[in-house]
């Protein structure tokens, strides 16, 4: 079995191949290749945490994998990650678990990845000009994403924490100097919004982070961070303006996400506005962009498809140039 630490897999993969990943996971799951079933969650009341256990299964590329990534707010005071994770890959052909992949990065190449997709198939070819929203644990690899799917002027980032804010715009144009894209802080959330192409938000807000009357038309926003019926990062407003709506899993995104749901269920929207998951428009089989004014809306929660065929190729590229520890 291969052990992969964070270090083994930045030394093999790459954002631009994660896209590619994402591409093939979301195709794969659209053309029901993957058996994906809604993860399981159970509530640890006591610690105020909850468990995330999220199976995937390919049988074309022979893997399976489980990934447990546990939400546990108050390990901030402890010391601890807030979302401790790993993946495990396992040999479809065998049942023998081939790998444990530290499953934070695995999660960031595949989270950022997913909104990278979204951009590269449904932003404007032009985009120019990028917003962050939420500058916390995902919020480097959205970044990384954006500046990836696209050519970017600048992008502007704002979190409600303004000297983090500061310290990840600083941190981040030095990571990400090679893109060429000027990163810097902005003071509020419309001001990081008001001319951007594309957008991404990244927090585990209940309530709007953005007025969505002030997106400006031929925008793309990807929706990252509501995954509880509670939690609501979109301004509904946007869901109105937007003439397009888009999922990973419009299953996944509604047995969790009260970025769709809320408005649902306030009649805000029906499910008329749904247009369908990424990965038919990436087959062909649903049209995405026809024109250079509507704005678009993707709303991701993640699923174990992304990390299984993220997991297998990094699996793959490690055996390929001899990285990693084994264990036996
Ligand atoms: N879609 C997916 O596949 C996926 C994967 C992983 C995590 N997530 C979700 O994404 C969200 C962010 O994850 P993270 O690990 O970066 O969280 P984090 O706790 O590390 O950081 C969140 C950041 O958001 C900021 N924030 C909160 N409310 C805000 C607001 N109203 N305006 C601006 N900034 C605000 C916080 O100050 C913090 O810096 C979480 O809800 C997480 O569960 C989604």
């Amino acid at each position: 079995m291969l052990l992969l630490s964070r270090a083994d897999i930045k030394q093999v993969f790459s954002m631009k191949e994660a896209i590619e990943a994402d591409k093939l996971a979301f195709k794969m799951f659209s053309q029901g290749k993957t058996e994906v079933p809604l993860r399981t969650q159970i509530v640890a009341e006591k610690q105020n945490g909850t468990f995330l256990f999220m199976p995937a299964y390919a049988p074309e590329l022979d893997a399976a994998s489980l990934k447990i990534i546990n939400i546990f707010p108050d390990n901030i005071d402890k010391g601890l990650p807030s979302a401790p994770a790993q993946v495990l890959l396992v040999d479809g052909e065998t049942g023998v678990i081939s790998s444990v992949l530290d499953g934070n990065t695995v999660t960031q190449f595949r989270t950022g990845a997913a909104s990278g997709v979204a951009f590269d198939v449904l932003g404007r070819k032009d985009a120019k000009e990028g917003a962050l929203i939420g500058t916390g644990g995902q919020a480097a690899s959205q970044l990384e994403a954006m500046v990836c799917a696209r050519d970017l002027e600048v992008v502007r980032v704002y979190d409600m924490n303004f000297e983090r804010t500061t310290a990840f715009a600083k941190r981040m144009a030095e990571e990400l100097a090679e893109y060429g894209t000027k990163i810097v802080p902005a003071s509020s959330s419309d001001e990081a919004i008001t001319n951007a192409d594309l957008i991404v938000t990244v927090t585990p807000a209940t309530s709007p982070v953005f007025e969505g009357s002030k997106v400006k038309a031929g925008a793309t926003v990807s929706c990252v961070g509501s995954y509880q019926p509670h939690m609501q990062e979109m301004d509904p407003v946007i869901l109105e303006r937007a003439s397009k709506l888009y999922f990973d899993s419009e299953e996944a995104v509604l047995s969790e996400a009260g970025d769709i749901l809320i408005p649902l269920e306030d009649g805000t929207i029906t499910k008329d506005k749904f247009t369908g998951d990424i990965g038919n428009v990436l087959l062909g089989d649903l049209v995405g962009r026809e024109n250079e004014q509507e704005i678009i809306v993707f709303k991701t929660v993640g699923i174990g498809a992304q990390d299984l065929v993220t997991a297998k190729q990094i699996y793959d590229l490690a055996r390929e140039k001899n990285v990693g520890t084994e264990w036996s």
